[in-house]
């Protein structure tokens, strides 16, 4: 059987940071869900469709091949045989993501992908549902959250180290909506699974959040 460890967690929290300093350290596979989510978004942006109207967006995915390599241990997404990774982690394309991703049409495919590789290979794999309804059985779950300021500011500070001019408001406004949809939507919303363990990073540094992951991987492993 392989093991698997399931981090989910609002935008922002720091989820993918840690799940790949510990994959890295447990020679576990990274499993980045959100990036799956983004790819079809970017479809539905190049396609030209309205974001808002759900239909259309039904009738298109199905157009959408989403794939995922590994490739020098790097985790590359295909869209119809491209490898899209370059194009993924834009704000458009994460504000679009976050339209698209709470349709249940959207989510079928990916879902039943992120359970196939689950069950082929030891992996960490973050995101929004996959305690409470991709992995149900993960030997490890862990809900890693912080406050909303918290992680506007976080955010704040990459973007201004990259020389982006951007307000701390804006980003904490879009945060808190991002969140509000994850939470509300219907079909898999974001929420701590009862046998998750928290971990509320408001206080912690990367590099304890990471050490405190790794002991209870380790302690999982045992
Ligand atoms: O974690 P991220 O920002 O890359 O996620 C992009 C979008 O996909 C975000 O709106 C939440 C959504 N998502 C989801 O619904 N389920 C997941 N398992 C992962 C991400």
């Amino acid at each position: 059987m392989s093991f698997n460890v399931a981090i989910d967690g609002p935008a922002g929290a720091g989820k993918s940071t840690v799940a790949r300093a510990v994959a890295k350290e447990m020679g576990l596979i990274y499993v980045d869900t959100g990036a799956m989510y983004r790819a079809m978004a970017l479809f539905m942006l190049r396609e030209g469709v309205d974001l808002k109207d759900s239909g259309k967006i039904v009738e298109k995915c199905v157009q959408a091949d989403i794939t995922i390599r590994y490739e020098d241990g790097i985790q590359v997404v295909y869209l119809n045989g491209e490898n899209v990774n370059p194009y993924l982690r834009t704000e458009e394309v994460g504000e679009a993501a976050s339209v698209t991703s709470p349709i249940p049409r959207v989510r079928e495919n990916m879902v039943r992908l992120q359970k196939e590789l689950a069950a082929h290979s030891d992996c960490v794999m973050d995101g929004r549902d996959i305690g409470t309804c991709v992995l149900p059985g993960a030997q490890l779950k862990i809900y890693l959250t912080a406050g909303s300021d918290v992680r506007a500011k976080r955010r704040y500070d990459e973007l201004t180290a990259k020389g982006e001019s951007c307000s701390l408001a804006d980003i904490k406004a879009d945060i808190e909506e991002r969140d509000y949809r994850d939470i509300h939507r219907e079909m898999s919303p974001l929420r701590q699974a009862e046998d998750a363990v928290l971990v509320d990073t408001s206080d912690m540094t990367q590099d304890e959040v990471i050490n405190e992951v790794l002991k209870l991987c380790r302690q999982a492993k045992e």
